[in-house]
């Protein structure tokens, strides 16, 4: 019985540890559609739709620009403007998860 246990134990331990190991990180891409930035933004390139689409700008080429990482950053997080302009929501989640998103749609090129 104690063999059976300890099997048991060391079996729902590795379990354990396996799905952490394994636990996926969220791409940019998960984390532009957790935000919704597409009820606003499409990004055709990645086949994602907006219904807005036509009102507000694709991001397929956002990488083509020229923007810096640290500037894309403050920009989401309404700390300063692009073209003169604030964007119009500010980014609510963690900075990490920011700055892979940043990271994601700057790879974003024709
Ligand atoms: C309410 C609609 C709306 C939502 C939601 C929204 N955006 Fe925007 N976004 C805009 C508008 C409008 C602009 C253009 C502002 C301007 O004219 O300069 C813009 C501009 C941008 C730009 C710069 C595009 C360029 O070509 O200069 C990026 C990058 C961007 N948004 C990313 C995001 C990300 C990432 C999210 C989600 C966290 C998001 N947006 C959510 C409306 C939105």
């Amino acid at each position: 019985m104690k063999l059976a246990k300890t099997f048991i134990a060391i079996a729902v331990i590795s379990f354990f540890f396996a799905s952490f190991i394994t636990a996926e990180e969220p791409t940019g891409k998960d984390i532009f559609l957790n935000s919704k930035c597409n009820t606003c933004h499409a990004i055709a390139s990645q086949s994602i739709t907006s219904k807005q689409a036509a009102k507000y700008p694709d991001l397929s080429t956002v990488g083509d620009k020229g923007i810096a990482q640290a500037t894309l950053v403050k920009y989401l997080k309404k700390e300063v403007k692009l073209n003169d302009k604030s964007h119009p929501v500010k980014f609510k989640g963690e900075d990490a998860q920011l700055n892979v998103l940043a990271k994601w749609l700057l790879t974003l090129k024709k």
